[in-house]
């Protein structure tokens, strides 16, 4: 350990690791945004098609650009020791490297600051439940109500900030990894259940159908641009979260098995509460408004409304879900921070409190999209969509570009083996190729099919 990686923290062991990892893939990008986009590109109606090309194309995204530029960008962190900047910095000094290091934070910062938007939404619904508000009024209707409130939105934002911010405070091993261990195993039971419910309703099997039989029939390059930012921002790739955690790894820990648990995992997620999601929307016939944007706070309740012991089901659901947002919030906020602590050598405490202020502060537009700025619009979108567009279809295929660029040909291939041990030769040269060729050439083709006008996202 050198003087500038002491005192960093570590994880307690290498299961913290992949907990913690996972708790920062798993999170609104599974629950909210993946059964948003499938919506989006599948089609409200099941027996005109749907979303099976969009699940297709998104699966070969996660396998061929996604799990390789993870196990490039936790390798990085892991031998940098460091936050994303300085661990640019460590591998090769004095080179524009630490540039990555510095588009991942621009990212991270903006992503927070609309993803927490969302997040105080999970805290609203936990509320509800709790008042099971949910009876006898419309799903839609109440969504609708919610979002047009801007004092609400602005203050549940503010609140789940504060919830990050003290998490962070508590540092790696106590605060982030001891939260993970609890409620990632609960929450997983919770979304079997709701799966398991599912398809004793009418609209289960409908929902497979919807979400697996490929059907290319809307197949295009938007679609493809999406399905590929969403494989970065669902893993939580190419803006230094996954390496700033790979930087608290011991140098035993077996990086690639890691990797496949947590994609693995993701996938897994999104799938499950898409199949819930859907089941609920055909089964009760629930009409979304803006492009399904609240599904996940429509055709939830609607299940747990007809479920015996829904009120209190609803509650734990929201609370986990709560909680799968604050473990993604705190890996990007960390992000933030553990370069103010590196870097600029602030205390934890003064360094979280800081970035979490300004993220606050650039946040509240996007809390406002939906009601006071919902007619502001840049580039056809809000403030909002914005942001997340940059950040999840630019911000991070880009740095993904950079991480596997620089792993792929900067790194020289002892220095990664050295990292790499447990594969096999054979296995490396697959991942090396990979991350080479398959992953910098996939990113550059889709984003230069939107620089030439041909997406329009
Ligand atoms: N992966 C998180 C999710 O799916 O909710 C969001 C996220 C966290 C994106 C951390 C990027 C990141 F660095």
């Amino acid at each position: 350990m050198t003087q500038e990686t002491q005192g960093r923290g570590a994880w307690g062991n290498r299961l913290g690791f992949i907990l913690a990892a996972a708790g920062s893939a798993v999170g609104l990008g599974n629950l909210w945004k993946f059964p948003y986009l499938t919506y989006r590109f599948g089609g409200e109606d099941p027996e005109q098609g749907g979303a099976g090309g969009f699940v297709l194309i998104y699966l070969l995204c996660v396998a061929l650009v996604g799990l390789p530029v993870m196990i490039a960008e936790v390798l990085i962190g892991r031998r940098g020791r460091l936050n994303p900047v300085g661990s640019f910095r460590a591998l090769r000094p004095a080179s524009p490297w630490r540039l990555t290091g510095f588009l991942g934070l621009l990212a991270g910062f903006l992503i927070l600051s609309y993803y927490a938007v969302v997040a105080g939404w999970t805290m609203e619904y936990v509320v509800k439940s709790v008042a099971w508000d949910f009876a006898g009024n419309d799903p839609v209707q109440m969504f609708d109500d919610f979002v047009s409130n801007p004092v609400k939105q602005v203050a549940w934002f503010f609140v789940f900030m504060v919830f990050s911010v003290l998490v962070v405070i508590g540092g790696v091993s106590k605060g982030i990894e001891r939260w993970n261990r609890i409620l990632m195993p609960l929450l997983l039971l919770m979304l079997l259940i709701l799966v398991v419910r599912v398809f004793t309703l009418p609209g289960g099997g409908k929902a497979m159908r919807f979400l697996f039989l490929p059907d290319f029939a809307n197949l295009d390059l938007d679609m493809v641009l999406w399905a590929l930012g969403q494989a970065f921002f669902s893993l939580s790739l190419g803006m230094g979260a996954l390496l700033t955690y790979g930087s608290y790894l011991p140098r035993k820990a077996n990086i690639g098995l890691a990797c496949v648990a947590i994609a693995g995992l993701d996938v897994f997620v999104a799938l499950c509460a898409s199949v819930v999601i859907f089941g609920s929307i055909f089964s009760f016939g629930l009409v979304m408004e803006s492009g399904g944007i609240g599904n996940l706070f429509t055709a939830i309740p609607a299940i747990f409304l007809k479920m015996e012991g829904g009120r209190w089901m609803s509650v734990i659901f929201y609370v986990l879900v709560s909680f799968a947002a604050l473990t993604s919030a705190v890996s990007l906020l960390e992000v933030v921070s553990s370069y103010l602590i590196d870097e600029k050598k602030m205390l934890r405490r003064n360094a979280v409190i800081t970035a979490g202020t300004i993220i606050f502060a650039v946040g509240v537009p996007c809390a406002l999209s939906f009601n006071l700025l919902a007619g502001f619009t840049v580039l056809d979108r809000t403030v909002f969509d914005l942001f997340d567009f940059f950040c999840a279809n630019l911000a991070l295929p880009i740095g993904g570009i950079l991480i596997s660029f620089f792993v792929g040909w900067v790194l020289t291939t002892e220095e990664k083996k050295e990292e790499l041990g447990e594969f096999s030769p054979g296995l490396f040269k697959v991942w090396n190729f990979l991350v080479r060729v398959v992953a910098p050439l996939a990113i550059l083709l889709v984003l230069g099919a939107l620089l030439m006008g041909r997406v329009s996202g």
